[in-house]
């Protein structure tokens, strides 16, 4: 396959986060080697003058942005303001400073999370802001409409290439497995992980067990971002009058499990019998997520990485760098 990527400088944000490392991983693979990365520390995105100095400095031709404030279910409804305003501040700094640095291509990531808390199912493109949002992340689901429709309306005024994918539920290697600010996979994986060192007969599971999920292995999605960005590069036509017609493209596996069926997925990586206990207390969120992806399927692209083979490997990578 030509790599029309290997010519341009390529900025991603956030590449300590589990997709900007996945994404690392894979451009390194391919050995692309015009890419730039900053710490949080030195690069505070939500400061626009030092986001608009550091593109001036360093030029890049693309930016991805895999920055933001990104948790489950608890940190989105404990902390809404943080969700709201960082979310938007990375976003809006990075596509201005883009827009002002003739930046051309940019990719903005969303989430299946935030269509309409009853959306129909498979979840098209287009059913975006088509009805009410799930309460437990209205204010992350807002933020990311504001950075979604934002590229949209810079597409529209400045003849830019700014997209949104839309991946559903993705797990892998650094995630967050801090039970009070995770996912439920990685949280699953702890609590499993936890309670067969521990001895302990149960494991909890938050809400009823009964909403499915479509979750994707991150690595999956790094394969996606480059080989949308790699089209757009070579200006292939088919893909970038796409483009032109949906500015977020839904990125998923076109498979959806109960939380119930996952947790004993990932139960069955242990030697020892651990029992389920679900804790209704405990919000279920949106019933079913599960995204219609055909758009990014009639272009060429699929995920490879099936469902047990990821949380295998995602086990292994915990037990490996686990503090
Ligand atoms: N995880 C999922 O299941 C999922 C699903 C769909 C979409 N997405 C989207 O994918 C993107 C990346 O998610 P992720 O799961 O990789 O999140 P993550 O692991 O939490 O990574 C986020 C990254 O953003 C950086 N960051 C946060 N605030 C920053 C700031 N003010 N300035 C500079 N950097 C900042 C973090 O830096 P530090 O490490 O230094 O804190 C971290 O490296 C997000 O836009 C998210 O909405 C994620």
């Amino acid at each position: 396959m030509k790599i029309a990527l290997k010519k341009k400088k390529i900025f991603i944000a956030g590449h300590n986060g589990m997709v900007g490392s996945s994404i690392l991983r894979y451009f390194k693979k391919l050995d692309l080697k015009n890419i730039i990365v900053q710490s949080k520390k030195k690069l505070d995105l939500t400061n626009y003058n030092k986001v608009n100095k550091f593109l001036i400095k360093t030029k890049p031709d693309i930016v991805i942005n895999c920055a933001g404030r990104v948790g489950g279910i608890l940190a989105n409804f404990t902390y809404p303001k943080e969700f709201l305003f960082e979310n938007i501040y990375i976003q809006l700094n990075l596509l201005d400073a883009c827009c002002k640095n003739n930046v051309r291509t940019y990719i903005n990531l969303g989430s299946s999370c935030i269509y309409p808390k009853k959306s129909k199912q498979p979840i098209k493109e287009d059913y975006l802001l088509s009805g009410k949002l799930e309460h437990t992340n209205e204010a992350y689901a807002i933020a990311k409409i504001v950075g979604l429709k934002s590229c949209e309306f810079y597409n529209r005024q400045f003849k830019t290439n700014y997209f949104t994918l839309m991946p559903c539920n993705m797990y892998g290697p650094n995630d967050n497995f801090d039970i009070k600010s995770s996912h439920f996979i990685p949280g699953i994986i702890k609590k499993f992980y936890t309670a067969n060192r521990k001895n302990m007969e149960n494991v909890e599971i938050w809400g009823s067990g009964k909403a499915k999920r479509e979750i994707m292995h991150v690595d999956d999605l790094a394969s996606a971002i480059f080989f949308i960005l790699n089209k757009v590069e070579k200006k292939d036509k088919k893909v970038l009058a796409v483009l032109k017609k949906n500015s977020h493209i839904n990125i998923g596996a076109n498979k959806e499990y109960t939380i119930k069926q996952y947790a004993n997925m990932i139960g069955k990586l242990f030697k020892k019998k651990i029992n389920l206990k679900f804790n209704k207390s405990y919000p279920d969120g949106t019933p079913r997520k599960l995204l219609d992806s055909s758009i990014i399927y009639s272009m060429g692209w699929k995920p490879i990485i099936s469902v047990q083979k990821g949380l295998r490997e995602t086990l292994k990578w915990y037990k490996e760098n686990i503090k």
